[in-house]
């Protein structure tokens, strides 16, 4: 598989179409937003679809692969993976909907059973919007407190829930809240740069891909 990810103009074009296919228009009347965020938007959708290109490019055909989504909120875009015909499941600390592929739970806290039961499972963990809430440089400027103490723990357990070979995609709005050296300790290669993604004219999210170290 490539270490690079080809995302052009006319490929986020044509990807994009997937937000308004009946397949995921299906998908999204399942999860009506409840806390008026904006998931209720269908065209919020479109911005996680950087991941379904990552995945397919980096890790090749998604049918039957094992897929872990960190802090998921709505389960739209894991429910229309899982249509697809991965075997996805999420975690969120404080999930809208819990069915039976998502889970209350903490990434810096998971339970032993859930450990015991996933390691080495994953094929794909992805995380969007997530672990950059947590960083805060701003309160850590002012107070000199960390807000996001847990960043090597968090790395090594989604490592641990990796397969061999397994990837992370990071698509986030701060690519850099990790240090390669962080990655690298915890077992780790960084096969793609931090691309920035273009979204309605401006540059905003960031994708980056790790792979497991065999
Ligand atoms: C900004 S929202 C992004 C939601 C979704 N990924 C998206 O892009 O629309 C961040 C999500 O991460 C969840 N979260 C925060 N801390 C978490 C943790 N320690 N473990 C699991 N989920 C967490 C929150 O509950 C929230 O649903």
């Amino acid at each position: 598989m490539e270490n690079y990810l080809l995302f052009d103009n006319k490929l986020y074009e044509n990807k994009m179409k997937i937000i308004k296919s009946q397949k995921f228009r299906k998908v999204f009347a399942k999860y009506p937003d409840k806390d008026g965020s904006g998931y209720g938007d269908i065209n919020y959708w479109k911005y996680y679809v950087p991941i379904l290109v990552a995945i397919e490019q980096l890790v090749g055909k998604i049918e039957g692969k094992n897929i872990l989504e960190i802090g998921c909120r709505y389960p739209v875009f894991l429910d229309y993976l899982n249509s697809l015909g991965t075997k996805g499941q999420g975690i969120d600390i404080s999930p809208r909907y819990e069915n039976r592929f998502v889970q209350k739970m903490n990434i810096s806290n998971l339970n032993k059973q859930f450990i015991a039961k996933n390691k080495g499972k994953f094929d794909v963990i992805y995380e969007r919007l997530t672990f950059s809430r947590w960083y805060d440089d701003e309160h850590e400027l002012k107070t000199g407190k960390k807000r996001f103490e847990h960043k090597e723990k968090i790395l090594k357990t989604i490592n641990l829930l990796l397969k061999r070979n397994g990837t992370f995609i990071l698509l986030d709005d701060r690519g850099t809240m990790f240090t390669l050296k962080q990655f690298v300790d915890a077992g780790f290669e960084k096969c793609l740069f931090e691309m920035p993604i273009l979204f309605g004219g401006k540059t905003w999210n960031v994708i980056v891909a790790y792979k497991v170290v065999n």
